[in-house]
């Protein structure tokens, strides 16, 4: 098992309290695995991803461990993370397009960052431009500056970056999301080519286009308001969800060849709760058509199939 995640609890110490974004959250990916991460916006998916590479303020370690690999990662400290960053998990963050300086060469970019992490980038020249062919960029974009390139290959360049040191974890938030649909494609395809040849060991895909995650991901693992509510393989999550809200976000999934007017997309109602003051208990009950008085009472999980695990007190699921 390459991560497994304990209880984990990520708050943002704020000047009203802490906001508990990532609350309680356990799973593991398996050697090999694409594990895709859902949930309406808000509900903790970057916070997951940014914490596993850098706890800092006004995010603070709550609880909870996370092994790679086995080992212990120092989450609670920076400078020793340090060791494990791009080495060991390296994280392609939401809106990594933009975060290339438009006035730098990518080469100088790539030598700059490389010397700042101690690594000597004529060691790693060859093996960066055998990548960059190996995501199909054109020869020479080592001299281009990102100003130059499109969305799509301005995220093939940051997909190689991260991944040149083969990291065990890949952590991909939203790095389809500014993409056209062809483009999502290909950068999708990719991710699973990184790790079908091994450069990577498993991937944390983050999104909340779960179409995308049905071409890519092996299981999928379903957030609600900073917490889990249901992780399983990718088939039974899209077409056999138990949980009362995976079953709405999949409903919700809009159809290809209907229109608005002839198929309103199913939308579920009302919002997710405060993550300042989240209600006891199921975090998804004043939303759910299913409530019953026991929803007071935080769901344990249940083992619903083959590493298919459920968090709800319904019955028939
Ligand atoms: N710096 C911060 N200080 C306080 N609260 C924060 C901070 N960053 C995020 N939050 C809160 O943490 C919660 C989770 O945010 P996060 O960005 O992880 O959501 P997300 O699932 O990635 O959403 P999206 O799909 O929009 O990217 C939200 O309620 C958000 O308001
Ligand atoms: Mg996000």
């Amino acid at each position: 098992m390459s991560v497994e995640v304990e209880n984990l609890k990520f708050y943002y110490r704020t000047r009203k309290g802490s906001v508990k974004a990532l609350d309680d959250v356990s799973f593991s990916i398996a050697d090999g695995e694409i594990l895709g991460i859902a949930g309406e916006s808000g509900c903790g998916k970057s916070t997951l991803s940014n914490g596993l590479i850098h706890v800092c303020p006004p995010m603070e370690l709550a609880g909870g461990s996370v092994r790679l690999d086995g080992k212990n990662l120092p989450l609670d400290k920076p400078d020793e993370m340090n060791t494990y960053r791009f080495r060991n998990l390296s994280i392609i963050p939401q809106y990594a397009l933009n975060a290339m300086n438009p006035t730098v060469k990518i080469g100088r970019y790539v030598q700059d960052l490389m010397q700042s992490r101690g690594i000597d980038y004529s060691a790693i020249e060859k093996l960066f431009a055998d990548r960059l062919r190996f995501v199909r960029l054109p020869e020479g974009i080592q001299k281009r500056y990102p100003i130059e390139l499109s969305g799509g290959m301005k995220q093939r360049v940051v997909m190689v970056i991260s991944t040149l040191l083969n990291p065990s974890l890949l952590l991909c938030d939203e790095i389809t999301s500014a993409l056209d649909v062809s483009t999502q494609k290909v950068v999708s395809a990719l991710v699973a080519a990184f790790r079908d040849e091994k450069i990577v060991k498993s991937v944390s895909f983050v999104t909340h286009d779960v179409p995308v995650l049905y071409q890519i991901a092996d299981r999928i693992l379903i957030m609600y308001a900073g917490q889990v509510a249901e992780a399983g393989p990718t088939e039974e999550i899209i077409h056999a969800a138990k949980h009362p809200y995976t079953q709405a976000l999949v409903a919700a999934m809009p159809e290809m060849a209907s229109t608005y007017r002839q198929k309103k997309h199913a939308s579920i109602p009302g919002k997710p709760p405060a993550l300042l003051d989240p209600p006891e208990g199921c975090r998804f009950k004043e939303r759910c058509p299913y409530r019953m008085p026991c929803c007071d009472e935080r769901p344990q999980k249940r083992l619903v199939g083959n590493g298919h695990e459920v968090y709800c007190w319904k019955e028939d699921l």
